[in-house]
């Protein structure tokens, strides 16, 4: 198993995690407010919080993660909203989506894509440019920067987001601000992209 699957099986293990508050950051829910409901994807999910959130707005909603635990979760989370029925769970990588035959008009990243090693994102870009139509949008949130040996994501830096989006996707809008989780602080970015036509 890999670094990272090994570093979230033991996040999880140990009890309640960080990034799972009842309902979505703020600018998935103000994304999700002007958009028709449609089919949506959500890459690293969790336990579940944005997929829920979208199913009970309407979406259809497929959310993919690598560990079991979080899966288990997030389908009790969605058998608890009454929503099983639009919100699907995959125990998967996110790099390895061929499962999957799409087409979405939305993907979500919360915080997922920060965590790959550099030579994972260009699957995980190849499998989003794959399942999303054209048009669609893409609402990435990731932590900015390397991590140098400290706790918590690995980190991306902002122009490695903008080059490997680039051919595919047009950038509408970013973000780039603070994030503060328990006690430590680190720069990150929300980006919307747009699937281009082609
Ligand atoms: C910071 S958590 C955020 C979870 C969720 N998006 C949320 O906002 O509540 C990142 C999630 O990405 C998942 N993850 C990281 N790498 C992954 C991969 N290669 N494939 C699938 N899931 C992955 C982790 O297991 C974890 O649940």
């Amino acid at each position: 198993m890999d670094e990272t699957y090994q570093r979230f099986a033991e996040r999880y293990a140990a009890g309640p995690v960080p990034w799972d508050n009842p309902e979505p950051p703020p600018e998935v829910i103000a994304l999700t407010a002007v958009l028709p409901p449609g089919r949506a994807l959500d890459l690293g999910c969790g336990y579940g919080r944005t997929t829920v959130y979208l199913a009970q707005h309407g979406w259809l909603v497929d959310g993919v993660d690598f560990i079991s635990q979080a899966i288990a979760g997030a389908r009790q989370r969605a058998a608890a909203a009454g929503v099983s029925e639009k919100a699907t769970f995959y125990e998967a990588s996110v790099t390895e989506l061929g499962f999957l035959p799409g087409r979405y008009q939305l993907a979500i990243d919360v915080g997922c894509l920060h965590a790959l090693a550099e030579p994972q994102r260009g699957a995980y870009r190849a499998e989003l440019t794959r399942l999303l139509e054209p048009g669609a949008t893409y609402l990435l949130f990731a932590r900015l920067g390397a991590r140098d040996g400290e706790e918590g994501p690995r980190g991306i830096e902002e122009t490695a987001v903008l080059s490997l989006f680039t051919a595919d996707f047009t950038l509408e809008k970013s973000e780039i601000g603070v994030t503060h989780v328990e006690d430590k602080s680190w720069q990150s970015g929300w980006f919307w992209f747009r699937r281009q036509n082609k």
